[in-house]
């Protein structure tokens, strides 16, 4: 028996009707599908078309069958070929005929918007609550470690020093900006696609007003055409997904980096590290090479999903089925990820001095440079100036710490003095070797945003307010 008999002659083939089903994946909308039913069977009591009566057998008889999926007492049967049907299937066996009046006015179109939609308004607190764990990971470790000193890089090359705690928080605010990304999507996420039927709107006078508040959404979709098709919320969910894999991807990126023997920065804990069926002496990030890697299935997901709404003509068209099967795939890999890596973060071994042995005089050359700018050099000058003394040292195998006082005089008696602006013995003096200190060069970088420790307080005691604040 199928929803549609009254026009066919033969059923379903069984490849086809394999095909054709989704109850695989959509059975995971049961209670939102319950709820929505549960609603509409109240709605249509309100419009006159169900008895008072009616309403509440029907209302009982969707309790019950909620009841059984949520202790997982509901069997399926072979011919239910989606959430819908299964409901409105058990429904009529535990009602009897009365339950065929439940449809009145709706359509398995509006259906499966509004469910899909409830599923996501309750599911987002899970996503949500998962970043904010992580990101209280990262405050947690910036707190531990204010002072601890590593070398900064771009290109992946040494460029300055920072604190650890100021690259921690480098990954809160992007993982901030994915969970206000995700809190914005609501708005468009609470917009109720029921009362709109299969394309037309209801032939019943429906308060859909009334309706969506009573599910919980913001307000009724203003153009029915638009509500049955709309998924743009899957879409931008997909988007939010796919973003917060990026910047797992780079934070694991780093994490795998930091731990190989090159670097040794950092030491996972054995629960959550794994090691090698054949090297006895591995010990692998795969946690980290797996949340890297997840980043690439998300994005996928997005292009699919993106891929399958394009030139889909006006309202429903069953690719738009397609919809589930990465919203929860990309859920459910990012719920699973997020609080592994907040333990496997917090249970690692920091190793302050392979960082702090990490840092070579060299990057402390733009201090230098910022030392002659003090002396009333400009900037472009001193950048030149502090390139040659990069370069003589080079050629003498010495760093710029070691390279001696008079050789740095004798580059202002190069051409970049040519006029005899500056008397070497004011601009060069013995503080400049002061520079070289990684603490001192942390310390200037005092305005907002910077790392020095000072600074670097001020953005934990935002970064906690706003954990706080939510
Ligand atoms: N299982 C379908 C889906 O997920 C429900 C809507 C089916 N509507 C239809 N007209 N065939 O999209």
């Amino acid at each position: 028996m199928s929803l549609w008999d009254g026009r066919f002659r033969e059923n379903l083939d069984g490849n086809a009707f394999v095909l054709n089903a989704s109850i695989a994946f959509d059975k995971r909308l049961a209670q939102q599908d319950v709820k929505g039913s549960i609603a509409w069977a109240a709605a249509l009591a309100r419009a006159g078309v169900l008895t008072k009566d009616e309403s509440k057998r029907i209302i009982s008889g969707l309790e019950a069958v909620g009841l059984e999926f949520k202790k997982g007492l509901f069997a399926l049967s072979a011919s239910d070929e989606d959430i819908h049907t299964a409901v409105e299937r058990r429904l009529g066996e535990l009602i009897g005929s009365l339950s065929g009046k439940l449809h009145t006015g709706r359509s398995r179109n509006d259906q499966v918007a509004t469910d899909f939609r409830l599923w996501m308004m309750e599911s987002q607190p899970e996503l949500i609550g998962a970043i904010k764990g992580l990101q209280a990971t990262l405050v947690m470790l910036a707190e531990d470690n204010l002072s601890t000193l590593m070398p900064g890089y771009t290109h992946l090359q040494r460029a300055q020093p920072v604190t650890l705690a100021h690259w921690f928080l480098s990954h809160f605010w992007a993982l901030q900006r994915d969970r206000e990304r995700l809190a914005d999507l609501h708005q468009r996420v609470a917009i109720m696609p029921l009362g709109c039927g299969a394309l037309a709107g209801t032939g019943f006078p429906i308060d859909r007003q009334a309706l969506a508040k009573e599910l919980g959404f913001e307000a009724p979709a203003p153009n029915s055409m638009d509500a049955i098709s709309d998924r743009d919320f899957a879409a931008e969910f997909l988007f939010c997904t796919a973003m917060i894999g990026v910047h797992l991807s780079k934070l694991a990126e780093n994490i795998v980096l930091f731990t190989t023997a090159e670097f040794g920065f950092f030491e996972l804990s054995d629960a959550y590290s794994t090691g090698s069926s054949l090297m006895p002496q591995k010990k692998n990030p795969d946690l980290f090479e797996l949340a890297r890697g997840k980043a690439g299935t998300l994005i996928g997901l997005l292009a699919g999903a993106v891929a399958t709404l394009k030139g889909l003509p006006s309202t429903y068209d069953k690719d738009l089925q397609e919809d589930k099967v990465p919203v929860f795939q990309a859920f459910d890999t990012l719920t699973t990820i997020m609080p592994v890596l907040a333990r496997a973060l917090e249970t690692m071994t920091i190793n302050d001095e392979r960082m702090l042995a990490a840092i070579d005089p060299g990057m402390m050359a733009t201090d230098l440079a910022d030392y002659l700018v003090r002396k009333g050099i400009p900037f472009r000058e001193a950048h030149n100036l502090v390139g040659n003394a990069v370069r003589v040292a080079a050629e003498k195998d010495l760093s710029l710490k070691d390279l001696p006082l008079d050789a740095y005089r004798l580059l202002l008696t190069g051409e970049s003095n040519s006029e005899k602006e500056w008397q070497a013995e004011d601009v060069f003096e013995a503080d400049l070797y002061q520079i070289f200190d990684p603490i001192k060069s942390i310390e200037t970088k005092n305005a907002i945003g910077g790392t020095s420790p000072q600074s670097v307080k001020k953005q934990i005691k935002r970064a906690k307010s706003i954990l706080k604040g939510e």
